[in-house]
């Protein structure tokens, strides 16, 4: 059973695939972690994430970086994960693990951009996970101010507004829906309405 989870920023798919994971026993991946691994990889080495070919490098190097880095949650990392993800080498250096991920045999539950569209465009069940983007700045707002960051809500609404449009815009697995995913507006469910109307899609699937 291959689950594909995703949405925008911070529409909460990460928190949902998470708790998905959780009930049905599949195993979890954040994929965005990959690309923010990415995107910190070329801030600690002092690189240009714009940079085809360094940020190539960077990503069959990705390892260096620990999945559990606090760093990768910044706000200067999602940005340069953002950067170095419109680069078409370094999601094809991302495909193959994020694909081996998604064949463990107890299940998977991938969040991402492109989970539905090209990672796994055969996943049993896909939801396309969205909700306001005033909304989604108050989410992160508070997400950024619980961790001690000091920003202002019209500065993470202009960064999440650009962050979409970087990533729906790009030419290699923009962000999309797939036409087969289900539609799941969280403007206004918490995580567990959310949660409740994303195992009634699962369930039903299941037969
Ligand atoms: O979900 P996130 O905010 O951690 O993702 C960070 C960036 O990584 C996002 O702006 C775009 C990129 N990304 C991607 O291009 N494809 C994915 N499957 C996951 C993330």
């Amino acid at each position: 059973m291959i689950i594909a989870v995703d949405g925008p920023v911070a529409a909460g798919k990460g928190t949902l695939a998470k708790r998905i994971a959780a009930k049905y026993g599949y195993t979890y991946l954040d994929t965005g972690a990959l690309y923010r691994a990415v995107g910190l990889f070329m801030l600690r080495h002092k690189q240009d994430p714009s940079d085809h070919a360094l940020a190539a490098a960077a990503a069959r190097n990705v390892h260096e970086i620990s999945l559990d880095d606090p760093d990768l949650r910044k706000e200067e990392t999602g940005n340069a994960a953002s950067v170095v993800a419109v680069n078409n080498d370094v999601r094809a250096a991302l495909l193959d693990y994020q694909r081996s991920v998604a064949k463990h045999r107890d299940g998977a539950v991938l969040d991402g951009r492109d989970i539905g569209t090209v990672v796994c465009p055969n996943a049993d069940v896909k939801l396309f996970v969205t909700a306001s983007s005033e909304e989604r700045a108050h989410r992160r707002l508070a997400e950024l101010v619980a961790k001690g960051e000091t920003t202002s809500y019209e500065a993470v609404l202009k960064d999440l507004e650009e962050r979409d449009a970087r990533d729906r815009s790009r030419t290699s697995a923009p962000l999309a829906k797939a036409d087969d995913a289900h539609l799941l507006d969280t403007t206004k469910l918490d995580i567990e309405a959310a949660l409740e109307a994303a195992c009634r899609i699962i369930d039903a699937s299941k037969g």
